[in-house]
């Protein structure tokens, strides 16, 4: 849950770069940071507290072409700078950085102490860079250590690491995210050696068949996407060895070369900066105005191979983490009320309890904006070893559960970066939507609603309407207790609501289905409680007012989300009317709301505290 961003090659301001670029990861982690950059036999550290969107890249401008930096999101040890990575050996000739847990490290920790090795910090990283020099010791051959080393290790890593005799960077992950930046030059570039180690351009070989001038490796795509859009996938059990000029792939178990290809992606930097939006939260939220036309706009022959999958397999279940589950919940309505079909849905991170009921003909079907979530990723191999078929509905191309998936649906939001998500969510709904009209024999109805749809959001979004949600947040923002309810697929959203209230202002929120709150909840309202109620134009349009009455009766204050103002409001905040597509539409202003909410506090709603975007452990 860190972000990981190295480089290697041509260009001599590596260390300004590398910091550069994780200013892009930062949404991965930001408790702390840090950098190590090789200048001729010197290494250069530097690491601190705080967020490394603060710091200032130049002071970074060393002659070296190569570095590496990490922001972290504490797990093991507290937020201090001496656990801030990297974390160096005895000599200080080797440098790491790391996202995961070592889980094994206190045992290599005593083992090392007994060769007379000295730890400085708190963190189970440490023990990575003392086990790689130690290894190095016997090798003799930098590579060749690290990958000893990982040999040791238990648990879910990402490592990329340097050494100041080498010209080399490596990389490790099993577990953790990591992804290759290709940047290729104009001109032709004569390969280097690369002295009596592993080499990845003395190998010569593949990987110089197109002219090369320097690698990126990374946690994610938008540390290196201003450079390059050409990526090479590590998958898990690899490592990497680069110098800049070539690069050698292989398994960290056997040692053996593994091959890759390049591939183009194509996310664009405007796609992942801010502009001119004070916030990336505020700027997703706007990008739905076109955000969920391109999920909608599906390969219909996908769409209709799913469906049938769900129709043949022997149980389905949708599986997901926080907001991605709460789509998998709304799901479930979808499929219920448009498709009279049961599917199951869990939460990855319970999943692997419902292991007795997968058989080799179940379908998995998971959720998720990054791709990379490790209870998401434990839930699909659960299945995988039951022999189940797991589809995967992903923004993140390339990801890891993309990759480990059966198939994939692409949800095609853009790069999200805020923590909350917002877009990816909407993107999610309306492609579980269109499966569930494709269930239900109608996939030409479910598209022409949701391209209505679109065109009813992009009106809903214009600047009066944000502002007089900006307005409303200024007038509840001393609230301590927020409820929202909600009915059929509204009620995930009213979970939704909640999260989303709770993550970025830190209002104490909480949603329910509507008719739960007399069975207890509403032992806690009292005079002038404010209550969000969710409501569509359909089948429980009327039980939602009952329960409004039933709030109000009790002197809540009522403000309702929705496409009718009925007299039991006392706030309306008007949406369009979508029909079965409702949940996406009255998810939106909740998600404005709690922008401003976020805002008005003084919070920083792109980074909230305690939280990472991509929860790579469990
Ligand atoms: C969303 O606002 C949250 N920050 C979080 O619940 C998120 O949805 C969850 O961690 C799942 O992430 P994923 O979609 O990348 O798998
Ligand atoms: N476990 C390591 C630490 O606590 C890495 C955490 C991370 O992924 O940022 O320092």
């Amino acid at each position: 849950m860190c972000g990981i961003f190295g480089y290697v090659g041509d260009r001599r301001n590596a260390g300004t770069l590398v910091v550069e670029g994780l200013k892009n990861l930062e949404y991965r982690g930001y408790d702390s940071w840090g950098v190590a950059c090789k200048d001729g036999g010197a290494l250069h550290v530097r690491k601190d507290i705080g967020r490394i969107g603060n710091v200032d890249s130049s002071e970074f401008d060393h002659d070296c072409g190569i570095a590496i930096a990490h922001t972290r999101w504490a797990t093991h040890g507290g937020v201090t700078q001496i656990n801030a990575h990297p974390h160096l050996s005895c000599d200080g000739t080797i440098a790491v950085i790391h996202n995961g847990i070592v889980e094994n490290y206190e045992k290599i920790r005593s083992d090392l102490k007994k060769k007379g090795h000295v730890f400085l910090s708190e963190t189970d990283t440490e023990v990575i860079p003392h086990l790689i020099e130690e290894e190095y010791r016997r090798t003799k051959d930098f590579a060749a250590a690290v990958r000893s080393a990982c040999l040791r290790f238990e648990g879910r890593y990402a490592i990329l690491a340097l050494h100041t005799e080498s010209n080399t960077l490596v990389a490790a992950r099993t577990g953790s995210p990591l992804i290759v930046g290709v940047e290729h030059s104009s001109t032709p570039n004569p390969s280097s050696g690369g002295g009596g180690e592993t080499s990845p351009s003395s190998r010569g070989g593949r990987s110089r068949r197109m002219e090369v001038n320097g690698y990126f490796i990374a946690s994610d795509i938008p540390a290196f996407l201003e450079h390059t859009n050409t990526v090479q996938y590590l998958d898990d059990g690899e490592m990497v060895v680069t110098d800049g000029k070539g690069i050698l792939f292989s398994d960290i178990q056997t040692g053996r070369e593994r091959p890759k290809r390049e591939v183009e992606i194509t996310w664009s930097v405007e796609q992942a900066q801010k502009g001119d939006f004070e916030h990336y939260m505020l700027k997703e939220i706007m990008d739905q105005k076109e955000s969920i036309a391109r999920a909608v706009n599906q390969s219909e022959e996908q769409i209709l191979k799913v469906a049938k999958a769900i129709r043949e397999a022997k149980g389905t279940f949708l599986v997901g983490c926080g907001t991605a589950g709460k789509a998998c919940m709304a799901a479930e309505y979808f499929f219920s009320v448009i498709a009279e079909k049961h599917v199951n849905f869990a939460p990855a991170s319970e999943f692997k309890l419902y292991h007795h009921f997968l058989k080799s003909e179940s379908l998995l079907i998971v959720v998720s904006q990054s791709g990379e979530t490790a209870d998401v990723l434990e839930a699909m191999r659960v299945a995988k070893a039951k022999g189940s078929t797991v589809l995967a509905i992903v923004n993140v191309e390339g990801s890891t559960i993309a990759r480990e998936a059966d198939s994939i649906l692409l949800i095609n939001a853009g790069p999200e970066r805020a923590v909350a998500s917002t877009k990816a969510l909407t993107g999610q709904l309306a492609v579980l939507l269109l499966i569930a009209y494709a269930l239900a024999d109608n996939l030409r109805e479910g598209r022409m609603l949701l391209l209505e749809t679109c065109a009813k959001i992009n009106d809903m979004l214009n600047p009066r309407y944000v502002e007089r949600l900006r307005d409303f947040a200024e007038h509840i923002k001393n609230e301590e207790d927020l409820y929202i309810i909600g009915k059929s697929w509204n009620y995930p959203m009213a979970l939704e609501s909640a999260i989303k209230i709770q993550e970025v202002s830190y209002v104490h929120a909480e949603g329910f289905a509507g008719g739960e709150l007399k069975h207890g909840p509403i032992a806690l309202i009292e005079e002038g409680t404010p209550c969000i109620a969710l409501i569509g134009n359909d089948e429980v349009t009327q039980d939602m007012l009952s329960n409004a009455m039933e709030l109000k009766a009790r002197g809540a204050s009522i403000i309702g989300v929705s496409p009718e103002r009925y007299g039991v409001f006392d706030e309306w905040i008007k949406v369009p009317n979508a029909g079965a597509a409702q949940a996406i539409v009255n998810i939106i202003p909740i998600q404005v709301l709690a922008y401003f909410l976020a805002v008005k506090r003084g919070k920083d709603p792109d980074m909230p505290r305690n939280l990472a975007k991509s929860v790579t452990v469990k």
